[in-house]
Formats: structure tokens, C-alpha cells, sequence
């Protein structure tokens, strides 16, 4: 599947633009952990575009993700990649096992953070954030 066939996906399913935001921002994080281990960006990449598709439709923790493969077998996404979203779910079943779901795990909670860390501050941006580090 090609960036602009999950891009049709996510535009099909996604109508709420801050979680298509949320969805580029994980897949721009999942692209730069798959240069820095070495792994396939494309891959990596659309796992994270793809990974929320289908939470405006199957809002709760017991359907998402796993309500939406269906969906995305019917697409023809690798099935690789469809285990790899059911892996970022609550009690799928599919564990987190691989570098690529433990990143994306770890992608989608701290792109979160970094977004309500921008939306709380008066300026709603991270330009003006001052970085500190603590030891
Ligand atoms: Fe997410």
C-alpha cells in the first residue's frame, strides 16, 4: 500500500483534523526511529498514518483497533502491518514484541504528551519552550 492509498483511508474514516494531526505526527516519528534503527521508513511510516483509522468509528477501547482490521485486510494493507496496529491496542491479544510496535507504542504516547505540552502554554506552541535538563 502506498502513502496516498492509506492517506485515502485515513481521509475516508478521519473527519476530526486534530487526530489526523495526531496520526501524521506519529507517522513522522515512526519515519525518524526507522532511519535512526535502520528499518524500512515507508513501513514504518504508514503503520503510524494508519494506526488511529478507525477510532472515530469504533470509539472505545474494546473495538479499536481490532474492529477496524477488518477493514484494512479489505484494503489489501500487509497483514504484518495490520497485527503491528492491533499490537497498540488494550487487550488485543497481539503483543508488543517487535522494535517496530514498541515504537509505535511508545510514538503515539509521547506524541501526545508533546502536543498537550504545546496546548497548555499560552503561545499553543512548542517554539517558545524552553528545554532544561534535570540531573
Ligand atoms: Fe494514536
Amino acid at each position: 500500500m502506498t502513502r496516498d492509498e492509506a492517506l485515502t483511508i485515513v481521509r475516508e474514516y478521519v473527519k476530526n483534523e486534530n487526530l489526523i494531526k495526531h496520526m501524521y505526527c506519529v507517522e513522522a516519528v515512526m519515519r525518524y526511529y526507522a532511519e535512526k534503527f535502520g528499518e524500512d521508513i515507508e513501513t514504518w511510516g504508514l503503520l503510524g498514518l494508519l494506526h488511529d483509522f478507525d477510532w472515530e468509528i469504533h470509539p472505545t477501547l474494546d473495538e479499536h483497533p481490532t474492529a477496524g482490521a477488518p477493514i484494512l485486510r479489505e484494503r489489501g494493507l500487509d497483514e504484518e502491518i495490520i497485527q503491528d496496529i492491533l499490537s497498540h491496542g488494550v487487550d488485543t491479544g497481539v503483543p508488543r514484541n517487535t522494535l517496530r510496535r514498541k515504537a509505535l507504542y511508545a510514538c503515539d504516547e509521547i506524541t501526545g504528551l508533546v502536543t498537550a505540552v504545546a496546548l497548555v502554554r499560552p503561545s499553543r506552541s512548542l517554539l517558545d519552550l524552553e528545554v532544561k535538563s534535570v540531573k
